[in-house]
């Protein structure tokens, strides 16, 4: 029994913090068949004059979720013309969001439809900016603009339960001096999403565990920023409850239906709680990794440092944690001197259900450590995670999360 204060208490909330109680913007469609929504849609996008659209994918998801075979009917009863580009990459680079606005501009696009996950999200976002914002680059976009208030619309079909950038408002890319920064804004909510847990069902294990730990990080970490607020934790506990118990599942039964609903269902709650409470420091710190090893996969990034994170963190929000990590580690009693435990116990989870990497398994050695610091200390993307983190973030920090990270434990 964990000597709790009670759940209300255990959020250390500033009641005087006056928050805004929305769900994320997109028209979400959810649920298994949802993708036959795609005939709604295309009707209200005819309807809207939006009948030129540039779908956004890559081969492999294209193929693997059949998706054809809805969308081409939807479109072409409704007369709307679309150009294909399937050649979005993980980590999308400014050049290739350029590559996409390019290419959309030449056709005329009216509307973007993304289909796929975070990279492709990312991708159609900053390519729907630019068509807003003549003779800009991606560049311009993330390094000077940064806050959009301008996007052609875009529809987003997502086929993982992972990124839950279908119903934010936040786009990251790659830049070429080795950051990701950010762009954000209510013109990067798609106007409409469709997430049917039955396209998910090809996604190959290592990335149903990947894609399901990033929903996590987002939950845990949008329960305990700065800015979070009753509505956000009640998501983000809801969500890790939802993937501690379906993620084992659905990652040795990748065809079991229940699970990949719930996997999915968790990655909407989460993408939602951290686009109203935002993330702190596993996101902010995860970036340099995947930057300077752009074959890192994000998820398994965030799970190498999450544990020496926690480590911090939990001492800060020691009921808190203890209540959002019950479904895994229901012995903890919600004390600071826990967090040591804690960190052992969920690095331990990590592994067992099929994440055992570590930073050292992503390429990095204690060589690398300064580089990754000082990426992390000057990367625009640090700045606003680092403010809304639970605690103080510095140097130190930064540099002993890493260290820790790469240590044996
Ligand atoms: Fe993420």
């Amino acid at each position: 029994m964990r000597g709790m204060a009670g759940y209300e208490e255990s959020m250390k909330l500033d009641y005087e913090r006056v928050f805004t109680v929305q769900p994320a913007r997109p028209v979400t469609y959810f649920g298994i068949g949802a993708i036959k929504k795609i005939d709604d849609i295309a009707k209200a996008l005819k309807e809207k004059q939006l009948d030129k659209v540039v779908i956004v994918t890559d081969a492999i998801v294209w193929k693997e979720t059949k998706v054809e075979k809805y969308i081409k009917p939807a479109f072409e009863n409704n007369n709307i013309k679309y150009a294909m580009y399937d050649k979005v990459r993980p980590n999308p680079t400014y050049a290739s969001c350029d590559e996409v606005a390019n290419m959309a501009k030449e056709f005329g696009a009216k509307a973007f439809l993304s289909v796929g996950g975070g990279s492709h999200n990312d991708t159609t976002k900053t390519a729907a900016a630019l068509l807003k914002h003549p003779g800009k680059t991606a560049q311009d976009m993330y390094e000077k603009i940064v806050w959009v208030y301008d996007a052609i619309p875009i529809v987003s079909i997502n086929t993982t339960h992972g990124t839950g950038s279908e119903v934010d408002q936040f786009a990251v890319a790659q830049s070429d001096g080795g950051y990701k920064p950010l762009i954000a804004g209510p013109a990067l909510y798609p106007m409409y999403a469709i997430e049917d847990p039955a396209l998910t069902l090809t996604l190959p294990k290592k990335q149903t565990i990947s894609t399901s730990l990033d929903a996590f990080h987002h939950s845990f970490e949008a329960a305990t920023t700065r800015v979070r607020n009753p509505y956000s934790t009640l998501l983000s506990a809801t969500a890790i409850r939802l993937i501690s118990k379906w993620v084992p599942v659905a990652a040795v039964e990748p065809d079991n239906i229940t699970a990949r609903y719930w996997l999915m269902y968790a990655s909407v709650l989460a993408g939602i709680s951290f686009d109203i409470a935002l993330l702190h420091l596993t996101h902010a710190l995860e970036h340099p990794i995947s930057a300077l090893n752009p074959k890192a996969t994000h998820g398994i990034g965030l799970t190498a440092i999450f544990p020496a994170i926690l480590n911090v963190t939990y001492k800060v929000f020691p009921e808190l944690s203890a209540e959002l990590l019950a479904p895994i580690i229901p012995e903890l009693e919600g004390v600071p001197g826990e967090a040591e435990y804690a960190e052992k116990k969920i690095e331990q989870w990590f592994a067992d259900i099929g994440c055992p990497e570590k930073l050292k398994d992503l390429g990095f050695t204690e060589s690398d450590v300064s580089k990754l610091v000082e990426n992390a200390m000057t990367s625009p993307m640090s700045k606003p995670l680092f403010d809304v983190s639970p605690v103080e973030v510095s140097e130190g920090l930064v540099k002993t999360i890493f260290e820790r990270s790469l240590a044996k434990r």
